[in-house]
């Protein structure tokens, strides 16, 4: 027995065993092409299989074609879908791992924007996320629906999966039947909950009924709705135990939310690990059928804990083996320092199922590439340095030592880490600590060899001759907004005498400020709204001066998934920080900033002791530029390109490592 013994008993839901006790909730992957999966998705489940999961649910398969936002949504409504179904039943199984997949009516969730076919609710109260009205569905739009999702069971049947989950939960069709924010009904499936309930039940009846007894059938639903008209936990304490008492259903998956609170659902890294396992642990005293804990639960001696702990039977990891699909081996194997942990960022996951793109990992870029990403063994073993001991430097030189090449990484500072040890020095960011943990971890365990302290200049590399140089060596602060250094547009024209220091200033705790604080905020990512919060915490009153809010690609300031967004907003609500948008700021002096409306251009003061600024930083290439005639294979990655996000320089990263 290991010391994860709890987390890896197996335990049999229905007559399915399922080896133990770790599953993947559904997530939209985005691999699906014309409404059917791929082969990516064979890969993709394939690979989580291999690393020791216990349970797969497959992602939500679309039951109609009134389900249907995106075109990366499988249409499980489909016949065609059926040889797909045994393709990836047949992948997951080979590998031991049981599958299941999700039954999925959107109603007021849809937008019809892509489908050109029409949303339906149960009432016309169009979801405050999405906007779009819903028809009303009448008895016979009703029945229709139950029949689409018996349907879905059975082609899951056919083709080989061990169950079908019916997703009650994040405020979809069922959920929104249940509940009284969205169904404003006068008949027999409105007013009371009994009436509210009837859709649910008659969709479980029915599944049941075809299915027959040896298929798995169970449900996520939301124990919460977390808003204030929405159902309560006390509410969903009446209604799961009436699903479970009909005797038809075999498990809960307890989630939260619906789309209005959708932001807890998927939580940043600002939310602590484990938030709502107490719903389950709640709901779990009152059914005899197994229920799962979910969300953010990224390690397994948490999550072990929760089984040990009587406080759920099984436990979704889906981020963390998205992010290390060998979790579950790594655990059993008693490896718990070798498990690459979810940060809960959202950058690879998330963010790109919001634009319908396929699913990756911001730690782990072969993600969502299995097949195409893998570590090959170098074709020729070559002397490889590495300058830079950033993110991207040390995936670079892990990768890279993988292969089978002679790595030396140089970092001219005391420490690895780079940009990104500056917002995880932060309470509200601190887990990205976690990426540099991992890479210095595998760094070690491969052996590299790493020079601290040490610039890797010119006369080194030509003192070493390697066969191969990989230039990561970041990016510089912006710390004068002139227009030659930051353009004429995002320029700052600075009186004498202004107080004025960098946002990377403020974090490191290399600046102070007066009490009342502009930021402006030119970076479109986290680095102004975190210094907010940092210097809200200060006790400072902040003003937040935000990026441009109508941009072409993205009609937001920030480039940040919405639940990122959405809980970062209410760190700066909490902390009273005052956000203005639609404005530039485009002068500063003792005492005020200028501020001047983007579409108007009329100018507006705002008294402020300090500014800050928050900018991209300047690539750094000049060591690039240095050996560019001195060595033949020479590669720059990360933000000495170009500054960008994180998952950037991680994925450069992977790519040039494997390319030599
Ligand atoms: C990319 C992505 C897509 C998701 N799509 C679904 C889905 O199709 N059905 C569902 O019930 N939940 C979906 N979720 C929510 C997850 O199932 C899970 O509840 C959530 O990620 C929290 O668990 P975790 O912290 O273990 O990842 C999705 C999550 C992600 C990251
Ligand atoms: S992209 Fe971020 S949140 Fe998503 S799996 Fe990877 S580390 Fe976790």
């Amino acid at each position: 027995m290991t010391e994860l013994a709890h987390l890896f008993s197996p335990i049999t839901i229905r007559k399915c065993q399922i080896r133990n006790r770790i599953l993947s909730s559904g997530h939209v992957t985005s691999f699906a092409r014309d409404g059917l999966p791929t082969d990516q998705h064979v890969r993709y489940f394939e690979r989580r299989a291999r690393g020791g999961i216990g349970l797969i649910v497959m992602e939500a398969q679309a039951i109609t074609p009134h389900c249907n936002p995106l075109p990366t949504v499988i249409q499980g409504w489909r016949d065609e879908v059926v040889p797909w179904y045994r393709k990836i039943s047949e992948a997951v199984h080979a590998h031991g791992a049981k599958l299941f997949a999700q039954a999925w009516h959107n109603g007021h969730q849809n937008t019809s924007f892509a489908s050109w076919v029409h949303s339906q609710s149960c009432s016309d109260v169009p979801s405050a996320a999405i906007g779009e009205v819903p028809a009303v569905m009448d008895e016979e739009d009703i029945q229709e629906a139950i029949r689409q999702y018996v349907a879905l069971a059975l082609k899951l049947q056919e083709g080989g999966f061990d169950g079908v989950e019916l997703h009650f939960g994040h405020g979809y069709l069922p959920q929104q039947f249940l509940s009284p924010y969205s169904n404003i009904r006068k008949d027999r499936y409105g007013g009371s909950l009994e009436n509210r309930m009837r859709f649910g039940m008659e969709v479980i009846e029915a599944v049941r009924a075809a299915v027959g007894e040896d298929f798995v059938v169970g449900i996520r639903a939301s124990a919460d709705e977390l808003i204030p008209v929405g159902l309560t936990l006390e509410d969903m304490k009446q209604v799961m135990p009436l699903w479970a008492k009909t005797g038809k259903i075999d498990y809960l998956n307890i989630t939260v939310s619906t789309y209005k609170s959708a932001a807890v659902g998927i939580p940043p890294m600002m939310i602590p690990p484990r938030p709502f396992v107490f719903y389950a642990a709640e709901i779990k005293q009152l059914v005899d059928i197994p229920v799962f804990a979910a969300i953010r639960i990224n390690d397994p001696v948490t999550a072990n804990d929760i089984i040990k702990n009587n406080e759920a039977d099984m436990v979704v990891m889906t981020r963390a083996t998205i992010c290390d699909p060998d979790l579950p081996k790594k655990a059993r194997e008693g490896r718990l320092d070798d498990i690459r942990l979810c940060v809960a960022c959202n950058e690879g996951c998330w963010e790109r199922t919001e634009h319908g793109l396929p699913i990756t990992c911001m730690q782990n870029p072969e993600a969502g590439r299995e097949g195409v990403f893998e570590i090959r063994p170098a074709v020729k073993r070559k002397k490889v340095l590495v300058a830079g001991g950033g993110c991207a430097g040390m995936k670079a030189a892990v990768v890279a030592k993988e292969r089978g090449h002679d790595v030396a990484l140089y970092e001219k500072a005391a420490e690895l880490g780079g940009a990104i040890l500056i917002p995880a020095k932060t309470a509200s960011r601190q887990e990205l600590g976690q990426v540099v943990r991992f890479l210095k971890h595998e760094l070690a365990r491969l052996g590299v060899e790493v020079h601290l302290n040490t610039e890797l200049t010119p006369a080194l590399v030509e003192k070493i001759k390697p066969d191969v140089v990989i230039v990561a060596t970041g990016g510089t602060t912006v710390d004068n907004p002139a227009p030659d250094v930051v353009g004429p547009d995002a320029a700052i024209q600075i009186e004498p005498g202004t107080p004025v220091v960098t946002a990377e200033d403020v974090l490191e705790g290399k600046a102070t400020t007066g009490q009342r604080v502009v930021i402006a905020d030119c970076q479109t990512y986290m680095k102004g709204l975190i210094t907010a919060e940092v210097l809200a915490d200060q006790g400072k009153e902040v003003t937040v001066i935000m990026p441009m809010p109508m941009r072409l690609l993205r009609n937001a300031p920030y480039d940040m998934d919405g639940p990122t967004m959405g809980i970062q907003m209410l760190n700066l609500a909490l902390r009273k920080v005052k956000l203005v948008s639609g404005f530039e700021l485009k002068k500063a002096r003792p005492g005020n900033v200028v501020l001047k409306n983007i579409l108007t251009e009329e100018e507006q003061e705002l008294e402020a002791d300090t500014l800050v600024t928050a900018y991209w930083r300047k690539a750094n290439d000049r060591l690039y530029k240095d050996l560019k005639v001195k060595v033949k294979e020479l590669y720059k990655i990360g933000d000495c390109v170009a500054s960008r996000r994180l998952i950037h320089a991680i994925y450069e990263a992977y790519k040039v490592a494997m390319d030599i």
